[in-house]
């Protein structure tokens, strides 16, 4: 197989659950020292399933997977077109192999391979979570390792430590419902429609964080663990407390919710970058798009000197863009790197972030 060359070009595959992102990135050629150098993106192209789950409150894993059938060759030739790049200029396939949803995956996973062996081209599975873990260096101001990653998405909340590309320490990890999970459920029981997460966020706007006492679990553990469970159980507690009057403090609930969950999150997110001397913060995932979450980790951090990251906003949430960016960082940074061929493959459902090897 071929390794890694200065102008090689990834197309980027996403369908781990409810979003088909595909995009096109270039390994910078402009540089002599092109290891150092980012690659850049030269196009994408997203469709989000959001309406079509939205009936049914939650995601429906088969609706997903004939979704993501019927998108991902149409935003394919649409990222393509758009970019002026041509099939026998791609070199590499790049698709999500896990963890999300199987049947999701197997469709992102199959185009891939298909592509690569017509186009008599390798292949590369990417790990989700490193998709969202590297997607801050597609913007304007790109992180330097080592950091501290805050990655808050829909299934994870972990805080790791961030050394290189493919080096990834776990530093803390929720023990339960992720961040996500969290903003989800709770916007459930507040009758708020799916994906909660923004649209508890936009009603949090209008109410008091400090309306009610919301838990903050395992806020002062002595660990970098979280726990968000109970959080929700709070919160139907409270619906049931106010019975009819709920609509009247709806507002007030979602402020208290997101104003607990934003606590935990910074709170922790300081102590792992105390525990490890760091002064840099990388947030990636869904969360990562909220503006509560954003003010508070900017002030607390810049009161600590530490500087933070986040993805452009748009490429918080799932995207083929942050896919075909890590499938390069790790080709560019990783010579050992085992790309294969479209004959087989294989997914990875389940698949923690720290089984990750230099070559999986
Ligand atoms: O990373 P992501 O797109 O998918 C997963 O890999 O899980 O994250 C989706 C999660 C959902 O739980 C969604 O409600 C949450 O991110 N989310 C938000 C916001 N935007 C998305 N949560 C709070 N505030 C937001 N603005
Ligand atoms: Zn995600």
């Amino acid at each position: 197989m071929r390794g890694y060359t200065a102008h090689m070009i990834v197309l980027g595959i996403e369908s781990s659950c409810d979003e088909t992102g595909v995009a096109l990135v270039q390994a910078n050629p402009s540089s002599a020292d092109s290891f150092h150098r980012l690659p850049v993106l030269l196009g994408q192209a997203l469709h989000s399933q959001i309406e079509m789950h939205q009936a049914y409150g939650g995601v429906v894993p088969e609706l997903a997977s004939r979704d993501h059938i019927r998108r991902v060759i149409p935003l394919t030739e649409s990222v393509m077109t758009q970019s002026g790049i041509q099939a026998r200029e791609i070199d590499v396939v790049a698709y999500t192999r896990g963890p999300g949803l199987a049947g999701a995956l197997l469709v992102g996973a199959g185009v891939a391979a298909g592509l690569a062996s017509a186009w008599q081209i390798p292949m590369l599975g990417v790990h989700h979570l490193e998709g969202h873990l590297l997607s801050p260096f597609l913007s304007e101001h790109p992180p330097a390792f080592p950091f501290v990653a805050l990655l808050v998405s829909g299934g994870h909340t972990q805080l790791m430590r961030v050394n290189s590309v493919g080096d990834y320490a776990l530093l803390g990890e929720t023990i339960d419902d992720a961040a996500g999970e969290a903003f989800d459920k709770s916007a459930k029981l507040l009758g708020l429609p799916y994906p909660g997460g923004p649209a508890l966020a936009r009603l949090a706007m209008q109410g008091d964080p400090r309306a009610f006492a919301l838990p903050r679990p395992l806020l002062n553990s002595g660990n970098l663990d979280f726990s968000f469970a109970g959080l929700k159980t709070a919160v139907l507690t409270q619906t049931q407390r106010l019975g009819a009057a709920v609509p009247d403090r709806v507002a007030d609930l979602a402020a208290s919710t997101q104003a607990a969950i934003v606590d935990v999150l910074v709170k922790k997110s300081i102590k792992a970058l105390v525990q490890t001397g760091l002064k840099r913060l990388v947030v990636a995932g869904g969360v990562g798009a909220n503006r509560s979450l954003r003010e508070q980790l900017n002030a607390n951090c810049s009161a600590q000197g530490v500087q933070v990251h986040y993805p452009e906003l748009h490429l918080c949430t799932d995207n083929g863009a942050m896919i075909a960016m890590a499938a390069a960082m790790r080709i560019q940074a990783l010579p050992g790197v085992r790309l294969t061929r479209g004959d087989a493959f294989t997914v990875r459902p389940r698949w923690p972030l720290h089984q990750l090897s230099e070559n999986h």
